[in-house]
């Protein structure tokens, strides 16, 4: 190849900080992964109470500020450093894992794509400490602050020394936010007593806040307080064991029109409370519902509990995917399940399509307009955020499908 490598034939180390570099675009690939480490980090220390705080979308700073446990003083020089982490020590522990975290990567590819500093304070501190480190991940700076217990971890200018996905960051940022929104929404769902917030600064504009919840203790409750209670009042409940200690707990939408979406951006998945792609139950789910309202996708929230031993997370930098040791049971008990609630809901479906016709105020009845618990204002959004639109107030089906349009059908 000409032009390209000189020595073609001379195999050497690539420079280390090269390497991490390289590295780093893996493991924080956009905006949303990028937070999601972050919020992650804060939950494995214990945290009740999580607020992100953008700037610019995330364009300009994003910020997760904490009350769990703080970082020692210790643990200062290394905190940022790779593979250095305080949870996993040795190959078989990832067996074990219970925390999000076990690589000891994530700060460390932070600070190499973009200027990161750290506010934090144990309990054991009377004052907190704010932290400055390089693009290696050293530690350059260090002064006293005032803090409450917790740890506050900025970055700024993410991905301005790569430019090319800087660029694209840019260029796609309306709908990077949209993803790290949907994805804050799936913590929001699953997290148990913790309070999540996030707000964004745009422009001259005053902070807004995107997403608020209360720190409620049940799924039910955070699928309440996300999507509001008449979208809850579409869902069944999923409850179902399934061999080798595998339980899932979750919602989907009931049968019928209007009781789902009409594209499937509702659709969680989590294993042992870690948000996860898995497209082979997305997959069965909406092939199911297909059955039972042709015309929609599902809102689909399902939570697994596994044992650790059953599954492998270490699949993909961004821990999103996940390996079971015995996934065709689960999807084949999962497909039972769901067969089961979508046959039983059928007959009833049919009930209530013979009283429909008798009805007039048919959409206005299956259709109260509830009030959201938490509804942030749609001109705050980019244009195609995912989520809380004002239109779907009070609808399982999806902006634009009025009660009036689905009258017709
Ligand atoms: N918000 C936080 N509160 C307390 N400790 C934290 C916080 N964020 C990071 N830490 C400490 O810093 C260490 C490094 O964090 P980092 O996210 O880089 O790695 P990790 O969480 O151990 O693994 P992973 O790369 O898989 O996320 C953690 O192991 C943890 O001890
Ligand atoms: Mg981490």
């Amino acid at each position: 190849m000409e032009g390209g490598v000189k020595e073609s034939h001379v195999i050497r180390p690539i420079n280390k900080n090269v390497v991490h570099r390289i590295c780093a675009g893996q493991v924080i690939l956009d905006l949303s992964s990028a937070v999601k480490e972050l919020v992650e980090n804060s939950l494995d220390a214990g945290a009740t109470s999580i607020e992100i705080a953008l700037k610019e979308y995330g364009l300009e700073s994003f910020q997760v500020i904490d009350n769990g446990s703080g970082i020692s003083p210790q643990n200062f020089n290394v905190l940022a450093l790779k593979h250095h982490t305080s949870k996993l020590l040795d190959f078989p522990d990832l067996q074990s894992l219970t925390t999000f975290g076990f690589r000891g990567e994530a700060l460390s590819s932070l600070c190499a794509l973009g200027d990161l500093t750290v506010e934090t304070r144990t309990i054991n501190e009377v004052v907190a400490t704010h932290l400055t480190y390089d693009r290696t991940g050293l530690l350059t700076a260090e002064r006293k602050t005032a803090r409450q217990v917790g740890t506050t971890v900025t970055v700024k200018k993410l991905f301005s020394n790569l430019p090319v996905r800087s660029k694209e960051f840019r260029r796609n940022i309306r709908k990077e936010y949209g993803k790290l929104i949907s994805l804050l929404n799936a913590y929001a769902l699953i997290a148990k007593g913790v309070r999540l917030v996030c707000t964004n600064t745009a422009g001259k504009n005053v902070r807004s806040v995107v997403l608020k919840t209360q720190g409620s203790g049940s799924l039910q409750d955070n699928i309440i307080t996300v999507f509001g209670t008449s979208t809850f009042s579409c869902l069944e409940p999923v409850t179902l064991s399934i061999s080798d200690g595998c339980v899932v707990e979750g919602f989907i939408s009931k049968s019928g029109y209007g009781s789902g979406r009409n594209i499937g951006d509702r659709q969680f998945f989590f294993v042992n409370g870690r948000p996860v792609d898995m497209p082979k139950v997305g997959k069965l789910v909406n092939e199911l519902y297909r059955g039972a309202n042709s015309r929609q996708y599902p809102i689909a929230i399902m939570s697994f509990s596994v044992p650790t031993r059953a599954y492998d997370v270490n699949v993909t930098p961004d821990k999103r995917k996940i390996f079971f040791s015995d996934e065709s049971s689960i999807l084949q008990s999962l497909r039972e399940a769901l067969e089961k609630i979508y046959s039983s809901n059928q007959a009833s479906y049919l009930v209530n399509r013979i009283d429909e016709h008798s009805d007039d105020k048919l959409a206005s009845n299956i259709y109260p307009q509830h009030e959201r618990s938490q509804s942030p204002s749609k001109h705050l959004l980019p244009d195609n955020v995912p989520v809380h639109e004002e239109g779907d107030d009070g609808l399982c089906a999806d902006v634009g499908t009025t009660p009036k349009q689905l009258r017709k059908k």
